[in-house]
């Protein structure tokens, strides 16, 4: 790998999925039916099925459903064991609604993948990585470095023990990691002005500013990702390892973005081969604050809630060649705009030479492009702007198999799932009167 590249492909690894089951949460099914209207005694018959077929239940959960009117819907989390597939067949024909979510969706053809629907359960997938942080390959710069590698446990357990809804670690980071922080920072904000997006450069300056970016700090997690949240509802969440793109995207989703928080090994401050605190903070962090490339990111995360294998690996790659690796247009100039360009001195500069082929950003095309991820990319794909990106990644997402839809509720930042007609009437009628408010302003207002 060349000296300056930086590749965190391992965090979007094509199609990848979860190699390490973690907590047995993880392995369960959830069955989601509605006995239809007015049923009295039905949640009784039903756990009499799941005890007839020695099916051992985690959760049980009911509520008014919004698909059939006056009935209840439940939601039953089953442990693995039993004769499941019995109880699925006996619910799926008894029942006025019926639906299976599983995280073991290849055992279970016809399934739509197990997915959150409140951002608190980013919990149950934050610690099924596919590499402890603290597992150093053999060509690791740190590989040899005892303090190095008890250094990266320290910041693997930080992320490992995390809740949603604990404030994030705050660390001492000691001397020689601050330096390190300050090679990489002081070069990179030289080329930022003419090599950056505009966008990037309208909030580097509030990060300095509010957060503590300088070439003698590092930024704390905390302090950034409350600046985030104020700009765009974005928030950060420290991860222990390398996540599946499946689950890393679902964190888009709900506009989290999972963060490494240790730093590179000090012996080589231009070269990363993983992602870390110089990628997040200079690369990522500055465009989240963006709302409109938020929204673009969040659509990128919406579109992989439950769908197939393939189509997540697709969205990985789009996610790739925008948010990792993204060039956009703007007054007639080419500008940086991905992450792994903008932590990266050498490559920075590399993408705005003739060398690279440039393409327009057109996801049905850009999803099927192979990538390196050792070397610098050979292909960059260009957007014309956040807004014609966003609006190209939602056409897209609207031909991935899923007979669902999903719609994030920032209220309770859950998402609903879309999957009757009561449903979408319902929000097409507040919409509307949304939409009456806002012409009823328009005639007030006179400039
Ligand atoms: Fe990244």
């Amino acid at each position: 790998m060349e000296n300056g590249t930086l590749t965190d492909q391992p965090t979007l690894m094509s199609g990848g999925n979860y190699i390490k089951e973690g907590l047995d949460s993880a392995k369960s099914t959830s069955l989601f039916f509605s006995p239809g209207e007015d049923e009295c005694g039905a949640l009784a018959r039903c756990l009499e099925l799941f005890k007839k077929h020695k099916v051992n239940l985690i959760h049980i959960e009911s509520r008014s459903s919004f698909r059939i009117p006056g009935a209840y819907e439940f939601m039953v989390e089953c442990a693995p064991g039993g004769n499941l597939g019995a109880v699925i067949q006996n619910l799926r024909k008894t029942s006025a609604y019926f639906s299976v979510i599983s995280r073991n969706h290849k055992d279970n053809r016809g399934t739509v993948p197990w997915f959150p629907h409140r951002i608190r359960e980013l919990d149950r997938f934050a610690n099924q990585i596919l590499s402890y942080g603290s597992e150093l390959d053999a060509d690791h710069p740190g590989f040899t470095d005892p303090v190095y590698r008890a250094r990266r446990k320290y910041f693997a357990d930080l992320a490992y023990n995390y809740k949603y809804g604990e404030p994030l670690p705050r660390v001492d980071y000691t001397p020689e990691e601050t330096a390190t922080w300050g090679q990489v920072f002081k070069q990179l904000v030289d080329l930022y002005p003419t090599h950056a997006c505009k966008e990037f450069n309208h909030v580097f300056p509030l990060l300095i500013e509010n957060c503590g970016y300088r070439e003698d700090n590092i930024p704390q997690l905390e302090d950034i990702s409350n600046f985030l949240k104020d700009s765009t509802g974005f928030s950060l969440r420290p991860v222990a390892g390398l996540l599946s793109s499946r689950d890393f995207l679902a964190g888009l989703a709900f506009r989290v973005f999972h963060s490494t928080q240790y730093i590179r090994h000090p012996s080589m401050p231009l070269y990363t081969p993983e992602p870390d605190v110089c990628h997040e903070l200079l690369g990522h962090v500055p465009l989240f604050a963006d709302p409109v490339f938020a929204q673009f990111s969040q659509e990128i995360g919406l579109a992989s809630l439950g769908a197939p294998d393939d189509y997540v690996e697709k969205l990985a790659t789009c996610y790739w060649f925008t948010v990792e690796f993204g060039l956009c247009r703007q007054d007639g100039e080419v500008k940086a705009f991905g992450a792994g360009l903008l932590s990266s001195f050498g490559e920075l500069q590399y993408c705005l030479s003739d060398k690279p082929e440039l393409r327009p950003f057109d996801p049905p095309q850009t999803a099927l492009q192979s990538y390196p991820i050792t070397e610098y990319q050979p292909i960059y794909f260009v957007a014309e702007s956040f807004d014609d990106a966003k609006d190209r990644m939602i056409k897209y997402s609207q031909t991935i198999p899923r007979d669902f839809g999903v719609k994030y509720n920032p209220y309770t930042q859950s998402v609903e799932i879309l999957d009757s007609k009561p449903q979408v009437h319902e929000l097409i009628q507040n919409l509307s009167h949304e939409i009456n408010f806002l012409n009823d302003v328009l005639l007030k207002i006179t400039i």
